[in-house]
């Protein structure tokens, strides 16, 4: 996904709000996974979000999201961030992200995704990773219930 950046997006000093990349990024990645199960879907989880780099009013906002791994009725995915400056073409990393989004039916019914194709070592190596990762995000949810 390629946005130029508003001024509508940004915050007095002239860069692009926090909030805009995020529901960016949700948009991105909810993209990527509607493209893989054609279900309705949930955003579960968002991984802990760092933005490394500010991105200018001018510049353009690039979103590469990837699904990563798919588990039972949910799946993982991976959205990366680029400013890239309209004049030079520099690029730059921003953030990384990771989602986890929860296929539905109309009744807000859970259910099964498609298996994810993994077609090389890389694709396996990441999957692996988003079990990994699933684990701590699901050990954090069960620390959250428990506390409330
Ligand atoms: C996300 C939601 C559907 C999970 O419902 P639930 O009844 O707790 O789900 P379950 O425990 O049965 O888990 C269902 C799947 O979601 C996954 N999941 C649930 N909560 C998760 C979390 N916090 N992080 C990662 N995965 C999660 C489970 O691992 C499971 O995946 P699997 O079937 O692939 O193994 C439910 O909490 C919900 O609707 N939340 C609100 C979603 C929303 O409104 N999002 C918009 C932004 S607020």
């Amino acid at each position: 996904m390629v946005q130029v950046v508003l001024p509508n997006d940004a915050n007095p000093l002239g860069f692009i709000l926090g909030g805009t990349v995020m529901h960016l990024i949700d948009i991105a990645g909810a993209i990527a996974c509607h493209r893989h199960t054609r279900t309705l879907l949930v955003t579960a989880a968002v991984d802990d979000l760092q933005f490394l780099h500010s991105i200018k009013v001018g510049d353009l906002i690039i979103l590469k999201a990837r699904v990563t791994c798919a588990f039972t009725t949910s799946l993982e995915v991976q959205v990366d961030v680029f400013s890239e400056e309209t004049l030079t073409g520099r690029r730059q990393m921003t953030s990384t992200a990771f989602l986890t989004f929860v296929a539905i039916d109309r009744a807000g019914e859970k259910v099964r995704v498609p298996p994810l194709l993994l077609e090389d070592d890389e694709d396996r190596r990441r999957c692996e990773e988003a079990h990994r990762r699933r684990e701590l995000r699901l050990q954090k949810k069960h620390l959250r219930k428990s506390e409330v």
